[in-house]
């Protein structure tokens, strides 16, 4: 199956296309959407600003900027919501994220993405529960994008192994 769970740097990725961890109002921020705009320079920033804003549960897409010399040609930048116990439609917001982000990249000709656990940092979303919600959306848009490769990376080998246990539960 065309899906890969990885510990790494999500900016090291050379995948077609990058997602990171935005807020709504494409502000830019802390974690893994602070390496990613280190990685890309100034004109990411430049270029979510122009666009302004876009409702958690959804994503924008634009230019990979200083992160094209590795073979990057996208950065999706992703809404995840923020944890609130479990009862505010996060789930569904979570799939959201998710699901738009891979449409992006499908619909601009990626054969690879990269994904970070969305969410689960300062979001505070509980980290199996995620995963269980981003294997899920990604496998079942695999399996109408056959040709899709998608990578979950994981920051360190406990969250590492938290995907894995989800995946495994999921291919049960
Ligand atoms: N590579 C991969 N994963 C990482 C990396 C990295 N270099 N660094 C951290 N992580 P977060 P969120 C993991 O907080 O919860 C921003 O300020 C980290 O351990 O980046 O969606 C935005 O602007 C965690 O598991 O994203 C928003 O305001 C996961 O990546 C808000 O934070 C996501 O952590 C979004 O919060």
């Amino acid at each position: 199956m065309p899906l890969e769970l990885t510990q790494g740097d999500i900016a090291a990725q050379d995948t077609d296309a990058i997602v990171t961890a935005a807020n709504r109002e494409l502000a830019g921020g802390g974690g893994v959407d602070g390496v990613i705009h280190r990685a890309a320079g100034p004109e990411l920033l430049r270029a979510i600003r122009a666009i302004g804003g876009t409702p958690t549960g959804t994503a924008v897409i634009t230019p990979a900027f200083g992160l094209s010399a590795r073979g990057v040609r996208f950065v999706i930048h992703a809404v995840g919501p923020i944890w609130r116990g479990g009862q505010a439609g996060e789930a569904e917001l979570l799939a959201g994220a998710y699901r738009r982000s891979l449409e992006l990249a499908a619909e601009h000709g990626c054969r690879s993405v990269a994904f970070p656990a969305i969410s689960t940092g300062v979001y505070g979303y509980p980290l199996d529960r995620a995963a269980g919600v981003a294997l899920a959306t990604a496998q079942a848009f695999l399996t109408d994008h056959p040709d899709l490769h998608v990578r979950f990376v994981l920051f360190d080998r406990g969250s590492l192994n938290v995907f894995r246990r989800a995946l495994e539960r999921l291919q049960g």
